[in-house]
Formats: C-alpha cells, sequence, structure tokens
C-alpha cells in the first residue's frame, strides 16, 4: 500500500488548518510551534512532506530550521485509522531523500517508539553522542524531562526511552 507523498508546489485548500488541528492533539509532537500559517510556510520552502491515501489527508512531517546550518525532523502524523501499514516509514524515507537532495544536516530526537521504528526501517542511524555533530544546545539543551541541565550527562532518558537520530549528518 503506498501512500501519494507530495512536497512544493502544493495544490491548495484548507489542509493546513486541518493538519494543525491533528498535530496538537498528539501528546508527542511539539505543539508550541504548530500554526497552521508555520506548516505551510515550511511546506512551500520544501521542508515538509504531505501524505494522502485515496484523496485523504492522511500524512506530514516536517524539517524545523533551528539554526543556521541545521533541521530538525519532527511533527511526523499518520492519521490514527492508517497507522501500522508501513506510511509512517514512507514520510521518513521521503523526508529523508529531500535533505539529502537540499544537502541539509537534520536531525530528530524522539521518545516514541514508533517514529524510532520508522527511521530504524530506513536506516537512518541513532547517534549516542548528544554534542556533535549536532550542537548540544540543539539536541539536548534545558529539558522538562531532566530540568537539573548541570547534571545533563547523568540523564537517565538519553540513549534509553530518549533518541536522537542523524537525518544526513
Ligand atoms: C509515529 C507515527 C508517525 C508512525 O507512523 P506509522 O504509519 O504507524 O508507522 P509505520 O507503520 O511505518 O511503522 C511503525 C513501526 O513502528 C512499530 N511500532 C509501533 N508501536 C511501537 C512500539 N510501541 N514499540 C516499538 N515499535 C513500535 C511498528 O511495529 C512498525 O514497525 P513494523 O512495521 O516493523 O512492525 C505514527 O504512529 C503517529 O502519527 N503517531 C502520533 C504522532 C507522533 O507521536 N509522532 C512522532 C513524534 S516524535
Amino acid at each position: 500500500m503506498h501512500m501519494r507523498l507530495v512536497h512544493a508546489p502544493m495544490p491548495t485548500g484548507s489542509i493546513w488548518e486541518i493538519l494543525e488541528r491533528a498535530l496538537l492533539a498528539e501528546p508527542h509532537i511539539l505543539g508550541s510551534r504548530i500554526t497552521a500559517t508555520k506548516l505551510r510556510e515550511l511546506y512551500d520552502e520544501g521542508l515538509a512532506v504531505v501524505g494522502f491515501y485515496e484523496e485523504r489527508l492522511v500524512g506530514f512531517i516536517a524539517a524545523w530550521p533551528v539554526s543556521a546550518d541545521h533541521v530538525e525532523v519532527g511533527s511526523a502524523w499518520i492519521h490514527i485509522e492508517h497507522r501500522g501499514v508501513g506510511f509512517g516509514t514512507q514520510l521518513v524515507a521521503k523526508m529523508a531523500d529531500l535533505l539529502r537532495e537540499q544537502k541539509k544536516s537534520g536531525f530528530a530526537i524522539s521518545d516514541n517508539p514508533a517514529f524510532i521504528a520508522t527511521t530504524r526501517k530506513v536506516h537512518l542511524p541513532l547517534h549516542n553522542e548528544w554534542k556533535s555533530p549536532i550542537p548540544y544546545e540543539l539536541t539536548c539543551g534545558p529539558c522538562e524531562k531532566f530540568p537539573n541541565d548541570e547534571m545533563k550527562d547523568a540523564c537517565p532518558y538519553r540513549n534509553n526511552a530518549c533518541r536522537l537520530i542523524l537525518f544526513n549528518s
């Protein structure tokens, strides 16, 4: 089963509002940066992929610019009725291709086993070192799971529940 994967330029429509609502409802997705306008901007810049299945909007993934040199891959979403059949893996693979084509250095941080599994399926490397090649401020800076930044090297989540995945780094 395959989704139709599109990236810029985009057909028009209100899919951005639908996506905004869907992403904000997901506890694993960082909501503070999600707006319909921002999602569309990322898409128009070639930094997001939208997935359709039988003309239904079922998937999204974005690469958020987080510094002059790096993008953070995140906001990965598959409609709940379509999870577990490989669509998420297709999104991740497409994003990896896009970043390679654009020669952008990307990374993702996730504690969602399903998302981590998608990256494993497309052979993206898990990376155990949180300070290089991606700077610490971008990977593991102050974080609500382990607020004591001075003790961060002892964080029990790092490289356990919480994984750093490199895209084209
Ligand atoms: C993460 C997400 C995009 C994955 O999409 P998906 O279409 O279900 O992914 P796929 O079907 O391609 O693959 C999922 C893989 O994860 C595995 N998986 C699912 N739950 C898992 C778990 N709890 N532990 C380990 N692996 C798990 C599946 O077994 C599958 O691997 P398999 O095909 O070898 O069996 C989707 O679950 C989602 O939208 N989640 C909500 C939003 C979210 O949390 N996004 C990630 C933010 S970091």
